[in-house]
């Protein structure tokens, strides 16, 4: 994303992307809303659907003001990466996050299209290391994001990685409403990241039970394991229990694979799927107050960030 596309945002948000939860519908409205559209390749049941998807939010956009950019989002460690990042490049799009996993394999040929590469790190480490790959700009996904998450505090984190890295960083984690946004600006990242709060709105497609879990529950409704993927996720309680299964004696212990067997794919119906029956949400599930349409949700952050704006200039 170049410095000109970050302007034309009518707000520096962006809609996260996330599994079973973004796609057409939710990117294009975002967009249309002047933020960033993000949603994985892999919400796309194959490399045809993926690359339909884009010739009609590129259509649909057309006569929109100013939309924000369509970003998808390449998971590193999945099967159809190379069809997907074929796809991406031949629609050559503008802006890529990458996630679990290096972006190594994927930021020549997105460069080669003029394409700006965002990579997900959870550690100062990840965070050299994506950028020694070549990743153009940073999601620094700190304690309590929602999905695949970080276990960093945001503030230590953010400011850690200010100190080798000044081109564009995006805060991920616990941004529950506009004054957590403008909280990001003021701590040096350019942009931030709401996943959460975008699963509970009309355009999202994530099961209707789990926009009202998202609803209905809190901040503390939410815990860390590594029990369902391998890698630390935030997981929604009442999901778990819904699923008989106890949150205090879930196995820690897992690798990513055995977690793929256990709870992944297979077509096995008769045990509990994550992200189809466990379901994850961030610590910012606190901000969650109904279901909305994204223009909505996006002129209420817009709101916030402003009152909060003008809160900070009187703060001595
Ligand atoms: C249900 C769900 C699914 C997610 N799926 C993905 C995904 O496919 N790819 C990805 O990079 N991040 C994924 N994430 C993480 C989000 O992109 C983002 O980092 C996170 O939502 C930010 O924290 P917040 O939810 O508190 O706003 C997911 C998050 C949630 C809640």
């Amino acid at each position: 994303m170049s410095a000109a596309a970050l302007q034309r945002l009518r707000l520096p948000l962006i809609a996260a992307p996330m599994l079973r939860v973004s796609g057409p519908a939710l990117v294009t409205a975002a967009c249309r809303a002047g933020v960033v559209g993000a949603f994985p390749t892999a919400n796309a049941r194959t490399v045809d659907e993926l690359d339909q998807w884009l010739t009609q939010m590129r259509e649909s956009l057309q006569d929109a003001e100013q939309p924000g950019p369509v970003c998808p989002n390449l998971i590193i460690r999945q099967p159809r990466l190379q069809d997907d990042l074929a796809c991406l490049v031949r629609h050559r799009v503008e802006m890529v996050i990458t996630s679990v996993g290096s972006p190594a394999a994927v930021v020549g040929p997105l460069h080669d299209v003029g394409c700006t590469v965002f990579a997900d790190v959870a550690s100062v480490g990840h965070a050299e290391k994506a950028l020694r790959a070549g990743a153009d700009g940073l999601v620094l996904l700190s304690a309590g994001a929602g999905g695949q998450t970080g276990w960093a505090n945001g503030m230590a984190f953010a400011r850690a990685v200010r100190q080798f890295f000044d081109g564009p960083l995006v805060m991920a984690g616990g941004i529950s409403d506009g004054h957590a946004l403008w909280a990001a600006r003021a701590l040096g990242c350019d942009l931030g990241y709401m996943g959460t709060k975008f699963i509970a709105t009309e355009e999202s497609m994530a099961d209707a039970r789990h926009k009202a879990m998202v609803v209905s529950s809190r901040l503390d409704d939410v815990m860390r394991t590594r029990a369902f993927t391998g890698l630390d996720a935030s997981m929604l309680r009442p999901s778990i229990e819904a699923a008989g299964l106890d949150p205090d004696q879930l196995d820690e212990t897992v690798t990513f694979d055995e977690a793929r067997t256990r709870f992944g794919g297979g077509t096995s119906d008769d045990k509990p799927k994550r992200w189809r029956d466990i379901w994850s949400a961030g610590h910012s599930v606190s901000g969650v107050t109904g279901i909305h349409d994204v223009a909505g949700l996006v002129a209420a952050t817009q709101a916030e960030y402003e009152a909060a704006r003008r809160r900070t200039a009187d703060l001595q």
